[in-house]
C-alpha cells in the first residue's frame, strides 16, 4: 500500500480535481504491475495496473485469479469519464482487492465494494487509510464537509498594508516569495479574485511552474460587465464570473462547480468579506521586511489581528527577506 501511495503522489498536480490514486497487482512472489491515475479525464489507476499486467500474462503470471489488487482508494462503480473500475476488476477475474480508503463521496461510498463483493471478490478496507486521506486532503474535505477547502493568500508589508492608496503599482514581497506563490497555486483547483484586482493589477493568476499541472480554473467575483476579455486574467484557463456578493452563497456555487479547493487572492475588501464568514480554512501570509508607509491601505481594521479572526499560526518560514506564515482555522 505504501508503494501504491507513493506512485499516486507523482500525479498530485495533474489528477486534480480528482483524487490521486495508485494501484498494484501482486502475486505470491511480488509486484506484477503498477498503475496510477495520471491525469484528470484519463484512465483510473486500477485500469492502468490491469493493462500493464495484460502484457505479462503467461510470462510473469498465468491467471488474473492468482493476483491481488492493492489500490489506495475504493474502485469506482459509476460511469464517469471512464467505465466502472469495480466491474473491470471483477470481469478480468481478480479474486482479492485490498483498499486503502473508502471513496468519501456519499453518492459513491461503498458502492464499488458492494459491486466487487456481489461478484465474489474478497475485499479488505482500511490499510493506511489515514495516509490516503492526508494525500487527498482537499478531496476528502470537500465530500466530508460539503464545502470546498478555502485558503486565502495575502502579501503584506511590514506595517500590515496591502497596496498603495494612489493606485501606484508596487511589489510587496520579494521575487522568491512570488515564485513560492506559483507552487501554492499549482495545488489548488481554482483561484478566486475580485473585479477591482483584475482591473487594477491585470494579474495572470495562473500557476507558472516548471512541471506539468492541470491549471487551476479562475473565478471572478464581480457585478461589472465591462472587463477587457483580452486582459491577462482571461487567458490560460477557464474563467467563471460570479455576480453574487453573499460570500456563503458564492462558496456554495464553488462547491457546485465541483472544485475541492479554492485559493482566494484578492484585495482587503474581498479578503475581509471571506474572513467574516468564518468559512475560511487557511490563511497564507507572505510578510515583507519593508513598510509601505502612509500611502498604504491596511489589510485589517485597527485592533484586528489574524489571531482574533479565529486563526492560529501553524508554521512559519523565511523566504529570502520575507516571512511566510501559515495560519489554520482554530
Ligand atoms: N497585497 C496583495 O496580496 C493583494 C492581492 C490582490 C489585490 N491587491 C490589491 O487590492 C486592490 C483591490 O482591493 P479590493 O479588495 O478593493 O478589490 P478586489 O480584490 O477586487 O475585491 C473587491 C471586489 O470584489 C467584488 N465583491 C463581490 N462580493 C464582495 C463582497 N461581499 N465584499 C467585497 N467585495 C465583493 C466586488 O467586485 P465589483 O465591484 O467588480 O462588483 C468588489 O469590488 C488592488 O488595487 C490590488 O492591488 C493586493
Amino acid at each position: 500500500m505504501l508503494r501504491a501511495i507513493s506512485l499516486a503522489e507523482a500525479f498530485k498536480y495533474t489528477a486534480k480535481p480528482n483524487p490521486v490514486v495508485g494501484a498494484l497487482l501482486v502475486s505470491e512472489t511480488g509486484i506484477i504491475s503498477e498503475g496510477s491515475h495520471e491525469r484528470f479525464g484519463e484512465n483510473h489507476a486500477e485500469i492502468n495496473a490491469i493493462n500493464n499486467a495484460r502484457k505479462l500474462l503467461g510470462k510473469s503470471f498465468n491467471s488474473f485469479e492468482d493476483l491481488t489488487l492493492v489500490c489506495t482508494l475504493e474502485p469506482c462503480s459509476h460511469f464517469g469519464k471512464t467505465g466502472p473500475c469495480a466491474e473491470a476488476i471483477a470481469q478480468i477475474g481478480i479474486k482479492k482487492v485490498i483498499i486503502g480508503a473508502l471513496d468519501p463521496n456519499p453518492l459513491v461510498a461503498g458502492k464499488g465494494i458492494d459491486l466487487l463483493i456481489k461478484n465474489d471478490v474478497k475485499v479488505e478496507v482500511g490499510l493506511c487509510q489515514e495516509l490516503v486521506k492526508e494525500q487527498n486532503k482537499f478531496f476528502f474535505f470537500k465530500h466530508e464537509k460539503m464545502k470546498p477547502y478555502i485558503a486565502v493568500k495575502i502579501a503584506s508589508s511590514l506595517d500590515g498594508k496591502s497596496h498603495n492608496k494612489d493606485g501606484s503599482s508596487t511589489w510587496i514581497t520579494c521575487p522568491e516569495s512570488r515564485d513560492d506563490v506559483q507552487n501554492v497555486r499549482a495545488l489548488y483547483d481554482a483561484i478566486l479574485t475580485g473585479g477591482n484586482t483584475v482591473i487594477d493589477d491585470n494579474p495572470r493568476m495562473n500557476a507558472r511552474v516548471n512541471f506539468e499541472v492541470n491549471q487551476p480554473k479562475k473565478i471572478l467575483l464581480s457585478k461589472k460587465n465591462n472587463f477587457d476579455m483580452e486582459s491577462n486574467f482571461f487567458k490560460n484557463a477557464e474563467v467563471t464570473i460570479i455576480k453574487e456578493t453573499n460570500i456563503a452563497k458564492v462558496i456554495n456555487s464553488i462547491y457546485e462547480l465541483d472544485h475541492c479547493s479554492v485559493l482566494v487572492e484578492a484585495g482587503p475588501r474581498l479578503v475581509n468579506a471571506f474572513l467574516k464568514t468564518g468559512l475560511v480554512d487557511e490563511l497564507i501570509e507572505y510578510k515583507s521586511s519593508e513598510p509601505l508607509g502612509k500611502n498604504g491601505i491596511n489589510w485589517f481594521s485597527k485592533n484586528t489581528t489574524i489571531e482574533n479572526l479565529g486563526f492560529k499560526l501553524e508554521s512559519t518560514c523565511k523566504i529570502k527577506s520575507d516571512v511566510k506564515n501559515i495560519y489554520k482555522k482554530c
